[in-house]
């Protein structure tokens, strides 16, 4: 049978005259009614492991803007957490967690298997949100890609340049090595339960692939994604990916190829006109509007989205974010954003 769902037939490659839309971080604290039920679930963990809770506010911004997928509601350091690893986050600061750079550290971790005992409430919320959403609505599921985990693990929180993570790489290659490769097995057993649970899609989000230089980046973005995208499609035959290398910059071009995805998602350091010749000549690509315009509106968020939809035309894209919209963001900006896409 024909696909419908347009999220899906830009996956597989159709050029549609309208480009679907969706957007990173679509629920979060910009919109009031997010950080109401934040607050009746406690704290954030509370609200990514409650179910019920999780399903409705991946709800909230289908039902205010109709977007055309649902990006389920966790985050990507609940597989660490699952592996093992404390996790708390630190109001106004970010995640923090307890470090893993020694071998002892790493053979502490749990095997795969013993994930889901943590990770349950989240293929529930998938579950229920493949019977709550609307049928022209694609459920997109996602990890964090390895290195990126990774250089939470490593260095216990966010860094600005990932510095504790390339230390380990160059000091301790096998400890290294080894949280890479337990991450990219976990991630599978991760992703395959979501795509079980009613995942129609799923995304790797690297976001630190951008301080990863030469063969660093082939061999611990490119190739642990590849793995990942290979062992899905294997287990789940026709199953979409996206892949998000953010940073890669020139680099980009090749990543359909080299990981397997279906398509590749961009971020704004990138110009819509190079994507159009260089990545999407391959594939299927996501983005990438500057977030801030969802903070300024205006003449300039039309201009650009404009120019982005344009620039894309003439292949399979979807419109989105070039990374996650921001706390301070205006929810009349984002409907200006729909309204331009659509050409309302
Ligand atoms: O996109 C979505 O709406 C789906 C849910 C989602 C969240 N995090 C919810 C979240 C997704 C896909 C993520 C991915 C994620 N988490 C990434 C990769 C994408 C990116 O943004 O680069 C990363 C690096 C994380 C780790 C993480 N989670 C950090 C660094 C932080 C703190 C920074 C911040 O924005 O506060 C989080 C917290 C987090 N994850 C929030 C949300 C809605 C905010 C928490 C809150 O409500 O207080």
């Amino acid at each position: 049978m024909a696909q419908q769902k347009t999220i899906l037939r830009a996956l597989a490659g159709e050029t549609l005259a309208t480009p679907p839309i969706w957007m990173m971080r679509q629920a979060g604290r910009y919109l009031p009614e997010y950080k109401a039920t934040r607050a009746q679930a406690g704290d954030f963990l509370s609200l990514c492991y409650n179910p019920e809770l999780a399903a409705e506010v991946t709800l909230q911004p289908i039902r205010r803007y109709g977007f055309d997928a649902a990006i389920l509601f966790a985050d990507i350091l609940l597989l660490p957490q699952a592996l093992g690893a404390d996790l708390w986050f630190v109001t106004g600061e970010g995640p923090r967690l307890s470090t893993i750079t020694s071998a002892d550290e790493l053979a502490k971790l749990k095997p795969t298997d013993a994930i889901h005992d943590t990770l349950n409430p989240v293929y529930e919320t998938v579950k229920i949100l493949s019977r709550e959403l609307p049928k022209e609505t694609t459920l997109i599921g996602f990890a964090g890609a390895p290195w990126t985990v990774a250089t939470y693990m490593i260095a216990g929180q966010g860094t600005p340049d990932q510095g504790p993570a390339h230390a380990l790489k160059a000091e301790n290659r096998p400890v290294f090595e080894g949280i890479i490769d337990q991450l990219t097995e976990g991630t599978i057993a991760y992703l395959s339960k979501q795509i079980e649970a009613g995942a129609e899609c799923v995304k790797l989000f690297d976001s630190w692939a951008g301080s990863l230089q030469g063969d660093d980046f082939t061999n611990f973005s490119i190739k642990p994604m590849q793995r990942i995208t290979a062992a899905l499609k294997e287990k789940h035959p026709g199953i979409p990916v996206i892949a998000f290398p953010r940073g890669a910059g020139p680099k980009y071009a090749g990543v359909h190829a080299s990981t397997g995805a279906d398509c590749v998602a961009v971020d704004d350091g990138v110009d819509a006109a190079w994507v159009a010749e260089h990545v999407q000549k391959d594939g299927c690509v996501q983005g990438n509007l500057k977030s801030s315009h969802m903070v300024t509106g205006g003449d300039a968020l039309i201009s650009e989205t404009r120019r982005i939809c344009d620039a894309l035309s003439k292949g399979p894209h979807i419109f989105n974010l070039g990374h996650g919209i921001t706390p301070d963001a205006d929810p009349e900006n984002v409907q200006l954003m729909i309204d331009t896409v659509r050409g309302a």
